[in-house]
């Protein structure tokens, strides 16, 4: 590709990093680890503020233009929860699903919207661009599927019959919150920024 621009990606987590470069793919974007010591306070209170306190951190440490991106799932019946909580619900992934399968069994009412915002910013930590995207759907019963992250095993997304950790990762990329996010994120740098 003849013109590119390689970006921190504001995570400690390299099943993200892998995730956002798959997307990214053929658009002349790619990718990178923020350099050690990244370990940013999340104490906003929206998806897009803990975005923009990680892109921020990440563009400090490196000097470097840095996108980050915060994510979690807000269950309908549960007035938002996990929300910006997703990653501390409790103290294990497998932990978090069994709490929230618990606090859902009551409930007839099972919808469910995976949320992903991403900040960009500059090496001096100024917005240059933000988004959000979703991804809407059913929290499933019981779990089911090994791929993926997260509440990947309990989620099925609309127009589906099986959960996000079933399917293949060029599937889930194509509908996922973090896919559309990054797709929207992707056409702004292409036409903005190389
Ligand atoms: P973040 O890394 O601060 O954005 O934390 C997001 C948390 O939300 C993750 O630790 C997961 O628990 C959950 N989450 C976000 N995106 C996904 C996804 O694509 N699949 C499953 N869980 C997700």
């Amino acid at each position: 590709m003849e013109n590119s621009l390689q970006i921190v990606f504001a995570t400690g987590n390299l099943h993200k990093v892998h995730e956002v470069n798959e997307i990214a793919k053929g658009s002349g974007v790619s990718f990178i680890l923020p350099p050690e010591g990244f370990d940013p306070l999340e104490n906003g209170e929206t998806f897009e503020r803990n975005s923009y306190i990680k892109a921020k951190e990440a563009a400090i440490l490196s000097d470097s233009i840095s996108l980050a991106d915060d994510s979690g799932l807000c269950v309908e019946a549960l007035n938002g929860e996990p929300g910006i909580f997703s990653a501390r619900y409790d103290s294990t992934p497998q932990k978090r699903i069994d709490k929230l399968l618990a606090n859902l069994a009551p409930f007839g009412n099972r919808n469910a919207k995976f949320v992903c915002a991403m900040t960009l910013v500059d090496g001096n930590g100024e917005i240059i661009h933000q988004v959000t995207a979703e991804c809407r759907g059913k929290i499933s019963k019981v779990q089911s599927g090994s791929n993926g992250f997260g509440y990947d095993p309990i989620f099925i997304p609309d127009g589906y019959t099986m959960t996000i950790a079933q399917m293949s990762d060029e599937l889930k990329n194509s509908i996922s919150h973090r896919g559309k996010a990054l797709r929207m994120m992707i056409e702004y740098i292409q036409k903005n920024l190389i």
